[in-house]
């Protein structure tokens, strides 16, 4: 489904937030950067948009590393990066499952995603091969679609999600089906307490969360506990 959807995607995006994906992108990127990592992950990255949101923001050296299992959305981020007016800091893409990733143990400062929760069946498996990854006390970072705490704003986020978004796949970019999954794949999501919870579950330390777009989305982040 996300190599048929590679094309289009960042287009989608940006009609279904309004632009706002750039914004939560830079926020989290910021977030990434205040702890001055040497090596970060940007898992599922898709096109690029968060690795490149977190090469703008770094000061200091910072190796950045971009992964997924979807060549045709590699692709893209290479030839987007190949694009960029600045390369502050090296940005190396590279094909792999975010359940077995080709990386050594303690090898990474920071493992980010976006929009790539939802997508796994098991995020138990998924929390311990961040684990495995980062080095102690390291930082895991995750930016997703949630559960707008608010009852009323939520039911109408949902009347949106649930309609809108996938009538606009069918006629903007003519992928239905994978914009019905979109908010089919929210449903059984858990909320940003829950999803806390089970990041504290399953071993990291730390765990917080804030919201975005107006309740939207929600980053969560944890350390490695040392
Ligand atoms: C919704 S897109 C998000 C892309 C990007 N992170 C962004 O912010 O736009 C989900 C991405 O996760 C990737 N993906 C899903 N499951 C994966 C897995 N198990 N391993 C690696 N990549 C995965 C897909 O190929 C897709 O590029």
């Amino acid at each position: 489904m996300f190599d048929t959807i590679a094309p289009t995607y960042d287009f989608m995006n940006t009609v279904m937030t309004a632009g706002a994906h750039h914004v939560w992108r830079r926020s989290v990127a910021r977030q990434i950067v205040a702890g001055e990592p040497r090596v970060v992950l940007d898992l599922a990255c898709g096109t690029g948009d968060l690795s490149f949101a977190v090469m703008r923001e770094c000061m200091s050296p910072c190796i950045i590393l971009g992964a997924d299992f979807s060549g045709p959305m590699l692709h893209l981020a290479q030839a987007k990066h190949a694009r960029l007016p600045e390369h502050r800091f090296p940005v190396t893409f590279l094909q792999g499952n975010a359940l077995a990733l080709p990386l050594p143990d303690a090898s990474v400062d920071v493992v980010t995603n976006a929009f790539l929760l939802r997508n796994l069946v098991d995020l138990d498996a998924f929390f311990r091969e961040c684990a495995r990854v980062l080095r102690p006390g390291g930082r895991f970072i995750t930016l997703e679609i949630t559960h707008p705490p608010v009852p009323g704003f939520r039911r109408a986020f949902e009347l949106y999600f649930n309609n809108a978004v996938p009538l606009l796949g069918k006629l903007l970019v003519r992928h239905q089906e994978a914009y019905t999954y979109l908010p089919t794949s929210l449903q059984s999501f858990p909320n940003a307490p829950t999803l806390a919870a089970a990041m504290r579950a399953s071993g990291f330390d730390q765990v917080i969360y804030r919201y975005l777009g107006l309740g939207t989305v929600a980053v969560h982040s944890a350390n490695k506990v040392i």
